[in-house]
């Protein structure tokens, strides 16, 4: 199992204020799973993609994370599986300006501190990139800056540095929320690709067009699930 949460629980505030943004969640994520988070605004939908890509820890229940409890962890220890074992896609892609899409991609290869791709040197930093560009088909593109590219481009570029330190999973909030319906299909069509070639993705979208290229459509109501759904 990749991903096992146990009644997991997110409180914000106490007393009469107390807010139950997570609310006993208990989920279990196989690799090669392709999910989407639905539900509507304030159901819960941030915070459990903050508390599943180690962004946050829970207030009480259990997340496991490839076998490891994400929450006994310290904030060292929660940095390196953020960089090593997540790749986040955002609706906003997060590139370096005047930065080149290989650059921007090899980006997180220098501040990997442990495993087998810690301590590259500058060309292989940039060779690794490369491949990831190519696999996202991106491979004529290498020297294109940002505003060089196309909004559907650029989201596939952030989803080629997602993707460089070869992570467990791709955990994406509304990756297309910035986008047009063309490129949004671009980009639905690259990580639906992704999924099939064996990564596991995470969606978070509020959008029900989005939720089908999943194979599993979980839906969040007051911080609870309250639906699953199989396509
Ligand atoms: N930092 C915070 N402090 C207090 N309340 C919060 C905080 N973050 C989220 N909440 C509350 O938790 C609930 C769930 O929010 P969120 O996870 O952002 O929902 P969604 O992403 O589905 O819109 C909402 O009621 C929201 O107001
Ligand atoms: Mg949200």
């Amino acid at each position: 199992m990749l991903i096992h949460t146990d009644n997991l629980s997110k409180t914000y505030g106490t007393g009469d204020q107390i807010v139950h943004a997570l609310d006993h969640v208990s989920l279990d994520i196989d690799t090669q799973d392709f999910v989407a988070i639905v539900g509507a605004s304030g159901s819960g939908k941030s915070t459990f993609m903050n508390l599943i890509g180690c962004l946050d820890q829970a207030t009480s229940g259990s997340y496991y994370l490839a076998g490891e409890n994400v929450e006994v962890m310290d904030a060292d220890a929660l940095a390196d599986v953020r960089s090593r074992r997540i790749g986040f896609v955002f609706q906003q892609f997060n590139l370096l300006a005047r930065t080149s899409a290989v650059d921007n991609v090899a980006l997180p290869l220098l501040y990997a501190r442990n495993g087998p791709l810690a301590h590259l040197d500058h060309q292989a930093r940039i060779d690794h990139a490369k491949v990831r560009l190519e696999q996202v088909g991106l491979g004529k593109r290498f020297t294109h800056t940002p505003a060089e590219l196309s909004g559907g481009q650029q989201q596939r570029v952030a989803i080629a540095r997602a993707l460089v330190n070869d992570p467990l999973l791709i955990l994406a909030d509304e990756p297309t929320g910035a986008l047009d319906s063309k490129t949004s299909v671009e980009v639905l069509e690259l990580l639906t690709r992704l999924n099939q070639q064996g990564m596991t993705v995470i969606v978070v979208t509020h959008s029900l067009e989005v939720a089908a290229y999943a194979k599993r459509e979980i839906t969040f109501r007051d911080g609870q699930i309250v639906d699953v759904r199989v396509n």
